[in-house]
């Protein structure tokens, strides 16, 4: 398994990291049981995988806590990611959030404590001003943002620099490429690709719009008429499902896992550190985790990007994956 620096650190993390949010099960995810989840992180370590994302609003702390369990005396291999929502981003709440999920965590260090969403109503350099505070004191060891575009960047180069941007990227979701990547990779701060498989499309195992369930069929790649859904948008579910075909085929072709070839082509793009990958059993994590080590060749890589150009056409330059008034700046 590859390993890279996260941003100007000294913390080494696997190329593929574990999402936890699938753990948890419910709505998004259905039914999953707790054995599994932990089977899963075990299998995630054994497979080389040393980089975990969760973040307090993933079961409210349950993500956390399942990580914490399954970590148990093996915490010192891994380098933990959590995030903090948004409603807790005054410096009071941020401390508390950030007690709570060390215990949830069973933990006395997060090494990577994130923005999970930023706020349009506390103050940035607030927020800051405490993460830094939180990183003096020991309780994280690097700051990180999520979700934030080319302005909330902006806003933030007056304070300092996070050393990750986690974003929604995908081959099915590559909006960041027009705007926030670039200014990343100038910036130096590491992309972490959330929702790499774009939520199992990108695995190959619906084989039409209609077989994926309503509670991930929420994003804007579905109709606006999928009963869960928050945009107004039409969709384009014929040309996901085509580039889907046809990334199936580029696979086929190479012998290679879809899923693996999907998280093999972010991980060659430039300003990306790590892909975030969800999965949901051991079998899972030990299929992604060999994305870590597949090289696909430059022709290939080509071949895709030309593969998911008309989704990428279609859904614009708004990254939001759920809305289409976009909670992007
Ligand atoms: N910062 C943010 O705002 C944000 C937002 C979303 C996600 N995230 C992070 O990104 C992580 C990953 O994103 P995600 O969970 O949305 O989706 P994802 O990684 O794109 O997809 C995960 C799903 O892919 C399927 N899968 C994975 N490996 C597979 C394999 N080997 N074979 C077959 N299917 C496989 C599983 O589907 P089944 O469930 O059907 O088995 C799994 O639940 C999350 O866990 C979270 O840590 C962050």
């Amino acid at each position: 398994m590859r390993r890279r620096r996260i941003g100007n650190t000294e913390i080494e993390v696997s190329v593929v990291a574990l999402g936890c949010w699938g753990l948890i099960g419910g709505f998004t995810w259905g039914p999953q049981a707790a054995s599994d989840s932990i089977a899963t992180i075990h299998a995630a370590l054994d497979a080389g995988i040393n980089f975990f994302d969760t973040a307090e609003g993933y079961g409210e702390g349950y993500s956390e806590e399942l990580l914490g369990r399954g970590l148990a005396a093996r915490r010192h291999e891994a380098v933990i990611a959590s995030k903090v929502s948004a409603n807790h981003l005054a410096p009071g709440a941020l401390r508390e959030a950030c007690e709570r999920s060390l215990q949830n965590l069973n933990t006395d260090y997060i090494d990577l404590y994130q923005i999970h969403w930023p706020s349009r109503t506390v103050p940035l350099a607030d927020t800051w001003r405490t993460l830094e505070d939180l990183r003096a004191e020991g309780k994280i060891r690097a700051i990180g943002v999520s979700n934030f575009g080319v302005l909330d960047l902006a806003d933030l180069k007056a304070l300092g620099r996070p050393v990750t941007d986690q974003l929604p990227y995908s081959l099915l979701g590559r909006a960041i490429e027009y705007h926030i990547l670039p200014q990343c990779t100038l910036s130096g701060i590491g992309a972490l690709c959330y929702s790499p498989l774009a939520q199992g499309l990108l695995t190959g195992k619906f084989a039409s719009a209609d077989d994926v369930a309503d509670g991930r069929a929420r994003t804007r790649h579905f109709a606006s008429a999928r009963p869960h859904a928050r945009h107004g948008e039409a969709g384009c579910e014929m040309e996901t499902f085509e580039a889907i075909a046809a990334i199936r085929d580029v696979s086929d072709r190479i012998g290679e896992p879809m899923g693996n070839v999907a998280l093999a082509w972010l991980i060659r793009q430039a300003g990306v550190t790590a892909v975030i990958a969800g999965a949901r059993s051991a079998g899972q994590v030990g299929q992604t985790a060999l994305a870590g080590d597949l090289v696909l060749s430059d022709e290939t890589v080509a071949e895709l990007a030309t593969a998911t150009s008309e989704v990428k056409r279609l859904l614009g330059t708004n990254p939001d994956l759920w809305q289409s008034d976009s909670r992007f700046r």
